[in-house]
């Protein structure tokens, strides 16, 4: 038996119309799951359909805003009776706006903490009530290296993926004795929509690069190998685990 086979295994992917979703969705179709890529807005799944044209027999594309807290459950249940299964659930919606604390509003707080770890959370309780059912599931967080150092400008961001770390922490312990492993994993800089202003600035580039020992930047491959591992039968006892991927950023 292949312990790392994903094959006809279905994963749900938030976040999945860019960036690293986007880049989550091709990985996993190479690896033969069954993958169900949420947009955020029906626009948004209709230009993600466009995008997977061909792929119509391995990835199918649902809206949901994972802010909107009572559309998650509908959604989750609609992919439940058309799949018949979720195994596995990645969520990787987020966003990381840098503000100097004193510059933060409200609705910059409610806007990343409601992305970031209330969407998380109740998309997770969405999925895990079929996984506990099954006795079998994969939670896998995206979270990030500065969920566990600071980093200037993201009181924030630190904030909503320290407290995502946290909530995998007391998943995986309440959820484990039912088959559902829980974990976080912490990439460091990659670069995406979200990140290519930043990263286009050669100082803060060259600043990012400073910080990590292994001499580069993240790329959608180190993150869709890591989350590989993370699912796969062989990761069995990987449970609560803070998973870091950021070249040795966290060190020192
Ligand atoms: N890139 C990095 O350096 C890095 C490092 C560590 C961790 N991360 C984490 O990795 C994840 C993906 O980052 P990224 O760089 O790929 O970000 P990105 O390029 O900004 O993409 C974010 C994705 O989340 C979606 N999204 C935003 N709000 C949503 C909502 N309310 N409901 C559903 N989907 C929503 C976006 O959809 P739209 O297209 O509709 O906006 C987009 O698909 C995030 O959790 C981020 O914190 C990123």
């Amino acid at each position: 038996m292949n312990t790392f086979s994903l094959q006809g295994k279905v994963m749900v992917i938030t976040g999945a119309s860019r960036g690293i979703g986007r880049g989550l969705v091709s990985y996993f179709i190479r690896q033969k799951a069954k993958v169900v890529a949420i947009a955020r807005n029906e626009r948004r799944a209709a230009e993600l359909r466009e995008d997977l044209a061909g792929n119509e027999e391995d990835a199918a594309v649902y809206a949901l805003d994972v802010c909107d807290v009572p559309a998650i459950e509908p959604v989750f249940d609609k992919i439940m009776r058309d799949f018949g299964a979720i195994d596995i659930l990645v969520n990787n919606a987020g966003l990381g706006n840098p503000i100097p604390a004193l510059d933060v509003t409200q609705a910059d707080w409610d806007e990343m903490i409601n992305l970031n770890l209330r969407g998380a959370f109740f998309c997770s309780q969405a999925a895990a009530r079929y996984m506990i059912k099954r006795k079998n599931g994969r939670i896998v967080n995206m979270s990030s290296q500065i969920s566990v150092v600071a980093n200037e400008n993201e009181s924030v961001y630190c904030a909503s993926k320290g407290g995502l770390n946290q909530m995998t922490r007391v998943m995986a312990l309440e959820w484990s004795p039912y088959g559902v492993t829980v974990n976080a994993l912490c990439p460091t800089f990659t670069y995406t929509p979200g990140t290519a202003e930043r990263l286009d600035t050669p100082s803060f580039r060259d600043a990012v690069l400073a910080k990590i020992p292994r001499g580069r930047l993240g790329t959608i491959e180190d993150i869709g190998s890591a989350i590989h591992y993370l699912c796969a039968d062989s990761s069995d006892m990987v449970n609560g685990a803070i998973m870091m991927l950021d070249g040795g950023w966290t060190i020192v």
